[in-house]
């Protein structure tokens, strides 16, 4: 592990326009809701999430600025020109396109700033989920099979086994993945597909639904990376005829009865042969994507306990308590270690005159 630099100067960069929706969630009487709920309605809105990192690196003895960029280059380019010792990079989204944040991590690269996390190449293959499955595929990593479509049109005989997943290809954070993304027989399918195409741009990805445990896999490290104690999702609660999915509603919704009926499991129930082979998986799917520093891997087993990847995060959320820091705290890391790991994986990247670790700034292909 790369040794700490103390009193290093960190800028922590997001972007945040408009007003966050979770504030008004603190104005709701949970009496009101209809169900009881098993966690708080009042969830962290990004704003607080920030000071919560902010102050938790402090305390770990760095100085720390934090800036909301607000869609404005001029904001990032002022922030940047101060020539902070790093950028810890929580900006998500740019011109609320999720494919500029590969753009945003650019920037850091050309202004030579070492940041946290993912560099351009592989943000931009992750948000494109059916690019970075071929990846996986060709280096014989199991992701579910899966057909692309430019067009809410796909032969009966579509060579894909029911149940089906219909969801946007270049979404985040389960945009678009309802209980009706999964579908059952060919008019489903065609239901499902009109209904996305109308809401969402192309391409969507249709694939095949693995019934099994769902996991997070969180990985840490560069060199090598290793595995988190992984988290399984327990479905048990939800009605029966509710899949067992993770919807947008249940991840981000805390009005919605399903986000207080899917829980959490760490480390996950599983057996030591099983949990070996999703943690090499993931750690190989990592690497082969060009992550860095910290990334979550969202994975399911079928019945027969075959993995398969959904999708690779880089960059994943690092709310406390919750995946990635869930998953940390089961390692004994704390939430301020954690982020102080963090940050000393891209301190370790600072660009020095020397050519050789120049080339270290660049996720490997
Ligand atoms: N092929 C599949 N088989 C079973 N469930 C799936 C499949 N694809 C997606 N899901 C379910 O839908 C959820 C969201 O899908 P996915 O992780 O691909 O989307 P996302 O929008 O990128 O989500 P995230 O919030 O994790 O960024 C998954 O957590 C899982 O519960
Ligand atoms: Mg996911």
């Amino acid at each position: 592990m790369p040794s700490r630099r103390p009193r290093a100067d960190v800028l922590l960069l997001f972007n945040q326009v408009g007003s966050d929706e979770y504030e008004e969630l603190k104005n709701v009487d949970p009496a009101t809701l209809g169900f009881t709920p098993a966690y708080p309605i009042d969830v962290a809105t990004v704003q607080d999430e920030i000071n919560a990192i902010a102050s938790a690196l402090e305390k770990e003895g760095f100085q720390v600025r934090s800036v909301n960029v607000k869609d404005d280059l001029r904001i990032l380019e002022n922030a940047l020109r101060r020539k902070p010792d790093v950028v810890f990079n929580l900006v998500e989204f740019f011109h609320d396109r999720q494919g500029l944040e590969g753009a945003v991590a650019g920037l850091y690269d050309l202004y030579q700033i070492p940041y946290t996390g993912a560099g351009p190449f592989t943000l931009a293959l992750c948000n494109r989920k059916p690019l970075a499955k071929q990846v996986l595929l060709a280096h014989g990593l199991p992701t579910p099979r899966f057909r692309l479509l430019h067009k809410p049109a796909i032969p009966r005989r579509h060579g894909l086994h029911y149940p089906l997943m219909v969801k946007p290809a270049r979404e985040d954070a389960s945009a678009g993945v309802s209980r009706d993304s999964v579908v059952y027989d060919y008019a489903g399918l065609t239901v499902q597909l009109e209904r996305i195409f109308a809401e969402f741009a192309p391409p969507i990805l249709v694939e095949e639904y693995i019934e099994g445990k769902e996991l997070h896999v969180s990985v840490i490290g560069n060199d090598p990376p290793r595995a988190l104690p992984i988290i399984e999702f327990d479905f048990s609660e939800l009605p029966s005829d509710t899949p067992r999915i993770i919807s947008y509603d249940a991840k981000w919704n805390p009005l919605h009865e399903e986000y207080h009926r899917i829980h959490t499991v760490c480390p996950a129930r599983l057996s030591q042969r099983v949990a070996k082979r999703v943690e090499d998986i993931a750690v190989r799917a990592f690497q082969l994507t060009g992550c860095r520093d910290y990334a979550r891997l969202d994975i399911r087993l079928d019945k027969k306990n075959r993995v398969f990847v959904l999708e690779i995060n880089p960059n994943p959320d690092l709310t406390e308590g919750v995946s990635f820091m869930e998953s940390a705290e089961k390692a004994n890391m704390s939430f301020g270690a954690t982020l102080r790991t963090i940050v000393e994986f891209a301190l370790a990247r600072k660009i020095t005159p020397d050519p050789a670790s120049r080339d270290r700034t660049t996720a490997p292909q």
